[in-house]
């Protein structure tokens, strides 16, 4: 074993079991069978799989997989929003509410399934108007409101790929999304309410369609009635959809007709555009909805806190929920606005079953203090699941004690864009979960943990995260870059998928992320993953969030530099006491080893949109450059703020 290899060993140990309760085995959808069954006969398992969705026409053929391009049952001819729509309705079930929709504001609406199709329908045939045929690309810019899924859902019934860009993203980033999908129409919104205000959208459309491309139209629902301004490009949703029929029949598609591009950041300045197709994606977004979240379709209450934007919010908010028939809530706003107790309030309005959020926002909370959620019944809650980042052990446990009262089993979710639906996952009712696992890959997912030369690691040991076998929901490519979906994922393991992040198997097997492989350091011939080190330090009663970088070092390679976020009512006056006792507590908890070399404590960290902490900017300061490009940092001021705070603290030295 090399040095390298083993270095790469999560050093943290974790000694907590959590089984599930006799009642929830009893009740759950998934029994401990279903992982043999899956392996016996894998492709006979997706198949059935596939067998719960509504097909017009059955596939010929389950698989052909030729690396690196895999198409799922081929011949199948299927219509997404026909199984997330039309199917609940022609069996009686029109009346169920599918989405209990909260406003920012506080305005609500309350929308059926059948209500929902009509809307649906409507802009289907808004869209072939405008001129809209399958295959058209369709950007989407909009806030977190119903009408984000009825377009979404419009454009999967006539065949549209949709692409659909974060509110959050600036006019520029926008332009360069619609370009590389060359799509021909936006659909948008004049604003939407984030932290107690209007914000406006429309105007970055603009701003972006002076640019090169081919729009022919934008279309605007309006949702904040501010003012906009108008170009004769420009329809308004209403006026257009409000008119159209009621009737629309859909026709179905090739079960590897694209369903979706949804950009995502690499290594490099340009964000790839990651394609998924139909049969396969539909069939594994709603098998792992049922299975990882439990889902009983007349009972729950679904909630995923993510924006349409990301691919949580397409697999679990639009495509998985709806073709399973559940219930949700949406909400509009930031979850502290009014007040930090906003989220908490929702669960108890409506019921909330199942949560399924990112560990970012549990630490925000553990941050702002327990009373927040303590003021709220949160007894409806029965299922809890995480994804995004690694769950730190610390945040775990407060997720399962503050907002699970102890008794709801929570499910860690590893996967990516890339992957399309949840790949690795404990399965509530069947496993005995450790905080801070995602314990297994999921019945019909094979993955590995290998070292440098392919070959696997023992359990123990850490390496590189790989998938071995073509799964339903995995990306087709790159648009338009056959040539970088080969080198970005089977390049570095030829022919096998490398997912790009570290994990650890541990003594039982169970597999512990680490982070992003490029967000693990080297120290001195070591490496130590930031996730462990930040771990570890949120796991000090005084630290509310942490972010670790390794910084260049001229003695041991790297040196771990850590910013820390204190608890609210912890003063750092003291700071220098402090600090020595964060770096010894590091220490304790991983090893000399791992003791930063330098901690800095800061007001807020550089965060994207989605809630990931951009470490590239902090290595900026930490190594004393200019700081990089910023311009997907959720507030543009932060970085200013961090370098500041850094000199002042310098120039006390
Ligand atoms: C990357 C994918 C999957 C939807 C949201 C993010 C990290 C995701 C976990 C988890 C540890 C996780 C990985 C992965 N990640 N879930 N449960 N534990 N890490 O999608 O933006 O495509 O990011 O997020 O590093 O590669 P994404």
């Amino acid at each position: 074993m090399s040095q390298e290899h083993e270095s790469l060993e999560n050093l943290l140990q974790e000694n907590r079991r959590f089984p599930p309760s006799p009642q929830f085995a009893a009740q759950a959808n998934a029994k401990p069978e279903i992982y043999e069954r899956a392996e016996r006969d894998r492709l006979a398992f997706w198949e059935e799989q596939a067998g719960a969705l509504t097909w017009e026409k059955k596939w010929d053929a389950v698989l052909d997989w030729q690396p690196p391009y895999a198409k799922w049952f081929i011949g199948g001819k299927i219509n997404a929003s026909v199984n997330a729509l039309d199917r609940h309705v022609a069996q009686g079930r029109g009346d169920r509410v599918a989405f209990y929709f909260e406003g920012e504001p506080g305005d609500t609406q309350t929308i059926t399934y059948a209500q929902l199709l009509t809307e649906v329908k409507k802009a289907a045939n808004a869209l072939i108007e405008i001129g809209i045929k399958a295959g058209d690309r369709v950007a989407i810019y909009m806030p977190m409101i119903p009408e984000a899924a009825v377009a979404m859902l419009a454009c999967a019934r006539i065949g549209a790929p949709h692409s659909v860009v974060f509110g959050g993203f600036s006019a520029d980033a926008l332009l360069s999304r619609i370009q590389d999908a060359d799509a021909k129409l936006v659909i948008t919104a004049d604003g939407g309410f984030r932290k107690g205000a209007a914000f406006a959208l429309k105007p970055a459309v603009d701003e972006a369609l002076k640019g090169q491309h081919n729009v022919e139209k934008v279309l605007v629902v309006q949702r904040t009635k501010q003012e906009t301004a108008w170009t004769d490009r420009d329809i308004w949703w209403h006026d257009i959809v409000g008119r159209q029929s009621t009737e629309h029949v859909a026709e179905s598609f090739d079960s590897e007709h694209p369903l979706f591009i949804l950009y995502t950041s690499g290594t490099t300045a340009k964000p790839k555009g990651i394609f998924h197709t139909t049969g396969g994606y539909l069939t594994q977004v709603a098998y792992t909805h049922k299975a990882v979240f439990d889902l009983k379709a007349e009972s729950d209450i679904f909630w995923c806190t993510a924006d349409v934007g990301w691919v949580t919010g397409h697999s679990y908010v639009v495509y998985g929920p709806l073709i399973n028939g559940a219930t949700q809530v949406m909400y509009e706003g930031t979850p502290d606005t009014p007040h930090k107790g906003r989220v908490f309030e929702i669960i108890a309005k409506y019921g909330v079953t199942i949560l399924y959020t990112a560990p970012t926002l549990i630490r925000t909370w553990m941050k702002w203090g327990d009373e927040f959620p303590k003021a709220h019944n949160l007894h409806s809650l029965r299922l809890l699941g995480s994804v995004g980042e690694p769950i730190n052990p610390e945040a775990w446990m407060w997720y399962r004690d503050v907002i699970g009262g102890n008794r709801c089993p929570i499910v860690d979710t590893w996967w990516q864009t890339e992957t399309g639906a949840i790949m690795i996952s404990p399965l509530p009712g069947v496993t005995a979960t450790k905080p801070g696992s995602a314990m297994k890959t999921i019945p019909g997912i094979s993955a590995q943990v290998v070292d440098e030369n392919a070959v696997p690691v023992g359990n123990g040991r850490g390496g590189f995260l790989i998938l071995d076998k073509p799964w339903p929901a995995m990306l087709r490519g790159i648009w338009g870059e056959g040539a970088r979906y080969k080198e970005t994922y089977w390049s570095r393991f030829p022919g096998i998928y490398f997912a790009g992040d570290g994990a650890k198997l541990d003594d039982e097997g169970a597999i512990w992320l680490l982070g992003r492989v490029d967000d693990v350091m080297n120290v001195s011939g070591h490496r130590i993953s930031t996730t462990e080190v930040e771990s570890a330090l949120v796991s000090h009663e005084a630290v509310a969030e942490a972010a670790v970088v390794g910084a260049a070092d001229a003695m041991t390679g790297q040196g771990i530099v850590a910013f820390v976020i204190l608890r609210t009512g912890i003063a750092h006056a003291d700071g220098v006491a402090l600090l020595t006792e964060l770096r010894n507590h590091v220490a304790k908890q991983i090893g000399a080893i791992a003791k930063p070399r330098q901690i800095l404590v800061v007001n807020e960290l550089p965060k994207t949109r989605s809630g990931k902490i951009m470490r590239r900017l902090l290595k900026d300061v930490a190594e004393d450059r200019k700081v990089g490009d910023a311009t997907t940092l959720a507030d543009p001021n932060v970085m200013a703020l961090i370098s500041q705070g850094l000199k002042s603290a310098k120039d006390e030295d």
